[in-house]
């Protein structure tokens, strides 16, 4: 019998695109027990915005979650998302913290790690990679999906190639924008099938309405597996139902591994959660609709709404249409980088200021210049060389690995935080996100405070 892997996306990636990450450990720690019974492959339940929600807003330590995710699943395999070089954040780190991360992840509890760059570039992903190896955990090489001029079958490949080369036990075609097709999905997989050997994961969201169509075709073309969501927590800009999915492919002969009274179970779990956030507020409906625009502007679902808030805090929404018609420019003189964090953040912003400004480039967003100077990687595409021009004059564009040039960072973060650190995890979180780490020690000082206070008081 075919067997297909299915992944569940509840924890991480499905909570991140419909309710910004804001769902606390208490939300689904009574659910985990049953979760670990399911018969997935793996849990997504880390990485990607969670870490950053769980110090920014959860007043959450991050590696705790890990470490009591790990505690309920015995069973089930744990699966992050890691940003590369960029580890959970915005920017790129040095080599040592990008180690010490993937390290201290495997070691509190996490199993597969699923690693990509921004823009395709496999230098920004080999640290991440190795350290991951040497540390006993499985990592998955990430291709970017993307559409442009540039992007095409032979690309891929060529990707899929240097991921196996680098040692990844098994490769992901994470399509974040959900605009990859069904009949693009079979051509692709089936082209990395006949080029490598690793085992093909499938990354989609429901967006566009094309997800679960492309995951059919995934499952004909070979894949090993699938990223679904319990279907309370699916659609929309989150992935394809868990639930619809197994039976689907449990019909077309697919054995899923999957328990279908217990996935129905956790579901009802989720339910009234869901309702919670939908009360108030977090949970937005419009999330769901299907935004088969995002195939016309070829822009993420989550990026055209991000725009229009954008524009609508500006007095500014009648620029919209030229806001749309100015992203894909900016991203054809930027190479076509693919439009997932941090870059798809830098095109929008950059498109909407051309826009607003009333002339093309009049003023060039910070990052924006440091991606042409060369300290994200490569782009994909050639660069404007009238832009580069302008941002670079004389100075020369980096072309060997960025991170080469930055100094270890955890001496020295150890060194500042002092005996705010309780442990060098305290420091990578510091390291990663300082003011929220930085905010998240102060409420974990006060509330520790309480507790002794109490302590005493009862012991007197
Ligand atoms: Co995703």
């Amino acid at each position: 019998m075919k067997q297909m892997h299915i992944t569940e996306t509840v924890l991480r990636d499905a909570q991140q695109s419909l309710i910004a990450t804001r769902m606390p450990i208490e939300d689904f720690l009574g659910v985990l027990d049953d979760m670990d019974k399911c018969g997935y492959h793996s849990v997504e339940c880390w990485g990607g915005a969670t870490f950053d929600s769980c110090l920014r807003y959860l007043e959450e330590d991050p590696w705790e979650r890990l470490r009591t995710i790990k505690s309920h699943l015995k069973n089930t395999k744990l699966q992050m998302l890691l940003r590369g070089q960029n580890i959970l954040g915005y920017r790129h780190y040095s080599d040592d913290t990008v180690r010490r991360f993937v390290t201290a992840s495997i070691e509190n509890g996490m199993d597969i790690i699923r690693i990509f760059d921004a823009l395709n570039d496999m230098r920004n992903i080999r640290t991440a990679v190795d350290a991951c190896l040497k540390a006993g955990g499985h990592a998955q090489g990430t291709i970017c999906y993307t559409l442009s001029p540039i992007h095409n079958l032979e690309m891929y490949v060529n990707l899929g190639k240097e991921i196996e080369s680098m040692g990844c036990q098994s490769i992901c075609i994470k399509d974040m924008a959900g605009i990859m097709s069904p009949q693009e999905c079979f051509d692709l997989v089936s082209a990395l099938r006949k080029a490598i050997k690793l085992p093909i994961y499938v990354h989609t969201h429901a967006t566009t309405g094309l997800g679960y169509m492309t995951y059919l075709k995934a499952a004909e073309a070979g894949a090993a597996g699938i990223d679904c969501a319990t279907s309370c927590m699916s659609g929309g800009t989150s992935q394809p139902a868990t639930e619809s999915l197994t039976y689907t492919l449990d019909q077309m002969g697919y054995d899923c591994g999957v328990d279908r009274a217990r996935l129905k179970k956790v579901n009802d779990f989720f339910v009234p959660v869901q309702k919670r956030f939908a009360e108030n507020g977090t949970f937005d409906p419009y999330v769901l609709s299907t935004k088969a625009d995002a195939l016309t502007y070829q822009i993420p679902g989550g990026m055209l709404s991000n725009l229009v808030a954008q524009l609508k805090a500006q007095g500014a929404i009648d620029k919209l249409d030229a806001v749309l018609a100015e992203t894909p420019r900016v991203r054809a003189d930027l190479g076509y980088p693919p439009l997932v964090t941090p870059m798809s953040q830098m095109v929008g912003v950059q498109a909407t200021v051309n826009v607003l400004l009333g002339e093309r480039y009049k003023n060039i967003g910070k990052e924006v210049k440091s991606y042409i100077r060369g300290e994200y990687g490569k782009a994909p595409g050639e660069i404007n060389p009238e832009l580069v021009q302008k941002v670079l004059g004389d100075e020369k564009m980096i072309t060997g690995r960025y991170a080469e040039s930055i100094e270890p960072e955890f001496p020295q973060a150890k060194k500042e935080l002092g005996s705010r650190a309780q442990s060098d995890l305290d420091v990578l979180s510091y390291i990663a996100f300082p003011q929220q780490a930085e905010h998240y020690f102060e409420v974990r000082d006060l509330k520790e405070a309480l507790v002794s206070r109490y302590t005493i008081k009862e012991v007197i």
